[in-house]
């Protein structure tokens, strides 16, 4: 061939090339051992001196031209390819990230802590106690003796009785309320005393939208020289005045506990809505103080036992008791 037209050919080709492979391909076709120009160098073999010289220098030329230009062009190549590959890999860092679910607190949760931070600004300090309990402290202790109809207020949840060493038989249970802490405290400090005790609480009983098996309570209790059911009565609507935060109206009613005398029930309502019957409350019983171990001569106090439910209940405007255990996340997540 011509190696004017053979350049010119090559020069097309190279131009025309898209990507690297193709221009491998051109160059094998005009450089290759078997290519355009290895064919020129084979066939100088039948040529006179003078023409093989002459053909020779310039079959060089030409290979030198196309060697050339198929560099330059594959370095555009790449440069291309590469500016493909970094608008592809690039990260944009300003775009929001993907989203990590992380979960919150519990509206019975948020209750509590609330409602323990109003308590404790009223100098109350914060006392735990135990969920599985011994009938003594959960009943005999708080003035309710063995075969006493009240007990039938509470009912239990028993725990399989042990044995133990002395063969002695005893059962425990899940407890009721929280009142047990009242004696478990009262036993190891001495009054003056001002605790509160949240808690959860268990009953054996059949459910429905105001009562579950399980439940949060708050215990107070009260006890010094000088303490009246007016004492009572100013903490608890200051209380509620603080977590409300809205006018609500209490209403006292005269009530029975074994372990209070007198005892009332404190309800409270919203607005115009229904009374809810919130807690019970009285002054301590002189047989609690025996049991405890002070002398009912020297103290007196106030206890009471709320229902934290109810209170979250009334805030969230939840009707059903129910759904705070149900780990309905349709539920869980409005708050
Ligand atoms: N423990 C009582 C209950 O669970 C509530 C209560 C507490 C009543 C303290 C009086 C005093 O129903």
């Amino acid at each position: 061939m011509d190696l004017k037209k053979l350049k010119i050919e090559a020069e097309k080709e190279i131009k025309k090339a898209k990507n690297l492979k193709n221009l491998n391909k051109v160059f094998k076709k005009y450089l290759g051992k078997k290519g355009e120009i290895a064919k020129v160098f084979n066939s100088l073999k039948k040529l006179s001196e003078a023409k093989r010289k002459k053909l020779g220098k310039e079959a060089n030329l030409v290979k030198a031209e196309i060697e050339k230009m198929i560099r330059k062009k594959s370095k555009e190549l790449r440069e291309k390819a590469r500016k493909v590959r970094l608008k592809k890999e690039r990260i944009d860092v300003t775009r929001p990230g993907k989203k990590v679910e992380i979960g919150h607190l519990h509206p019975l949760t948020l209750v509590q802590r609330e409602v323990l931070e109003i308590f404790q600004s009223m100098g109350f300090s914060v006392v735990l106690g135990p969920d599985i309990e011994t009938e003594w402290y959960n009943f005999d202790a708080l003035n309710i003796p063995k075969d006493h109809p009240a007990r039938d207020f509470w009912d239990t949840f028993w725990l399989k009785p042990e044995t133990q060493k002395s063969k002695v038989k005893t059962q425990k249970l899940l407890r009721t309320h929280t009142s047990p802490v009242q004696i478990r405290y009262m036993e190891k400090h001495n009054p003056p005393l001002r605790i509160i005790v949240p808690g959860r609480c268990f009953r054996h009983e059949a459910t429905d939208i105001s009562h579950d098996i399980q439940f949060y309570q708050l215990e107070g209790l009260v006890v010094d020289k000088n303490i009246s059911a007016a004492n009572f009565r100013a903490i608890i609507e200051e209380f509620l005045k603080r977590f409300f935060k809205i006018k609500i109206e209490i209403r006292l009613r005269p009530s029975f506990f074994p372990f209070t005398e007198p005892s009332f029930e404190i309800d409270v309502r919203r607005g115009k809505g229904k009374w809810v019957e919130m807690m019970g409350a009285g002054m301590v019983h002189p047989n609690v103080f025996k049991f405890s171990r002070l002398n009912p001569k020297n103290w007196q106090g106030f206890a009471f036992g709320i229902g934290l439910d109810r209170l979250a209940m009334l805030r969230y405007k939840i009707n059903d008791i129910r759904l705070f255990y149900s780990g309905d996340l349709r539920f869980l997540k409005q708050f």
